[in-house]
């Protein structure tokens, strides 16, 4: 018997370079015994010596990529069921990926499917806490049901670039330090933080969006599995939220037909939570927001930018392809010619709070390109809460809205760009508002009438000037 004593029994490469040694050496799938997880690591020798009798068959992608989802489930039958297949396939067997009904591929393909399913899971509920004393570093305890943190660990480094972060796991932890990715060791539930500021910060903001007419308990216990129910902030409000539904729905059948709430509310007299946690809160709570469906696909979320108190807010629609990437809001083409006309006005953007109704990009995928898509009246009222939050933060004196997403999001439904723009607004909250046409509607306005669209929008942006201080 030809035994194998993995190190990293989820890791790829390793696995294959045993397997291809194996393979060469003419070693059948019956003579192989792939050391269990209980050992790996432990072993000081290494695998008996092999003779290679043949060269090496090339593998597809598409099987590479099985290899690489099949090592990271739990099953301990796991090695020896890729090589069976790898060797079935160096027989011969040709198109048997294909073959669905077979069994070795059944199993191979169940296997895959729970450990994407672990994947999508890990994405969706860590949560990280704030470090005690640290105000610039989180820990997030998880427990997967696989072993997927290698796997995972590069999204959450793309998500969260500019935070310092570790994710712990009973088996392996994952950090990030700002620039390198590290892997090492497990760690015990008691080396994270279990509440932080942060807490409270998203508990009331779950507890807000929380809609009691669309709850489907069994659709939820679905996607949110109980077990990790431990470590989201938000599942200590789920039996509260969930018994009281009923009687809120009553209640909102009640109160109806009811005036429909077109403006963000005046700041109430009361501090919002928000404003406790501060804009670094806000951030993380943000970054973490998977209220709507757009966190998925989008690279990170794209918080608003600029002084806690600037007088100024400016309000966009959403972020575009460069913002998703860079993280930061009006950065791409609409960005440059935003900046480019507060240059003309002597208008310093550093002195403006830049933000957006949406915080995560909608786009298509066509070829190599995303295309921006508008976001969803579902989409909008999903980061409501967050502009809130943001403006409860910076109280600006002056709210300016870049298109119709914002201006509809911030001065009401009923409100027309076209025949309302460049106009001075109050809002609930005191604050003064227009709103004016978005930079990438000039970008894209035919080039006969560009440069009229182009002058009223510098001329709308000029009101900025005429604000008493
Ligand atoms: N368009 C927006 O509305 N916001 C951005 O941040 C970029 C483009």
């Amino acid at each position: 018997m030809h035994t194998v004593r993995l190190e990293l029994p989820w890791d790829a490469d390793e696995w294959r370079k045993h397997a291809r040694e194996a393979l060469c050496a003419g070693v059948v799938p019956e003579a192989i015994s792939w050391a269990g997880e209980a050992q790996s690591g432990l072993f000081s020798g290494g695998p008996n010596p092999l003779t290679p009798v043949r060269t090496a068959p090339r593998v597809s992608r598409e099987f590479l990529s099985l290899i690489e989802a099949v090592l990271c489930h739990r099953d301990p039958h796991r090695h020896g069921l890729l090589y069976r297949l790898l060797w079935r396939m160096a027989e011969g067997e040709g198109g048997l990926l294909e073959r669905a009904t077979d069994p070795d591929v059944h199993r191979a393909r169940e296997l895959e499917k729970s450990v994407r399913r672990d994947n999508h899971k890990m994405k969706a509920f860590v949560r990280f806490r704030e470090v005690p004393g640290d105000t610039d570093a989180f820990v997030a305890w998880f427990e997967p049901q696989h072993y997927i943190v290698d796997r995972v660990a590069p999204f959450f480094a793309r998500r969260f670039a500019g935070m310092r972060w570790a994710i712990l796991t009973p088996y392996r932890s994952a950090w990030w330090d700002g620039t390198r990715l590290g892997l090492g060791a497990g760690a015990n539930r008691d080396d994270a933080p279990t509440d932080d500021a942060n807490e409270g910060l998203w508990r009331v903001y779950y507890a807000n969006i929380f809609n009691p007419a669309r709850l489907n308990p069994r659709m939820m216990r679905q996607e949110m599995a109980q077990k990790y129910w431990k470590h989201l902030p938000e599942a200590h409000l789920l039996p509260d939220l969930i018994r009281t539904a009923g009687p809120r729905v009553q209640a909102m059948a009640e109160r109806m037909p009811q005036a429909p709430r077109r403006k963000i509310p005046a700041q109430p007299a009361q501090q919002p939570a928000a404003d406790h946690q501060g804009m670094p809160g806000l951030k993380l709570a943000v970054g973490q927001c998977r209220r709507c469906p757009l966190w998925e696909p989008a690279t990170q979320a794209v918080m608003g930018e600029g002084p806690d108190r600037a007088r100024i807010m400016v309000v966009g629609e959403q972020p575009g392809d460069e913002e998703d990437l860079t993280g930061r809001p009006f950065v791409g083409p609409a960005g440059k010619l935003f900046n480019r006309v507060l240059d003309a006005l002597g208008i310093d953007r550093e002195t403006l709070y830049i933000t957006n109704v949406v915080k995560h990009f909608n786009f298509q995928q066509r070829g190599k390109l995303r295309m921006h898509v508008n976001p969803l009246a579902r989409h909008v009222n999903a980061c409501r809460p967050w502009l809130k939050h943001e403006l409860a933060i910076v109280r600006p004196d002056v709210v300016v809205c870049l298109g119709a997403t914002a201006a509809r999001a911030v001065l009401g439904t009923r409100f027309r760009l076209t025949d309302e723009r460049g106009q001075w607004r109050t809002l609930s909250g005191g604050q003064r508002a227009f709103a004016t046409v978005h930079p990438a509607a000039v970008l894209r306005e035919p080039v006969a009438t560009r440069e009229a669209l182009l002058r009223g929008f510098e001329r709308d942006l000029a009101l900025l000037n005429d604000i008493p201080s």
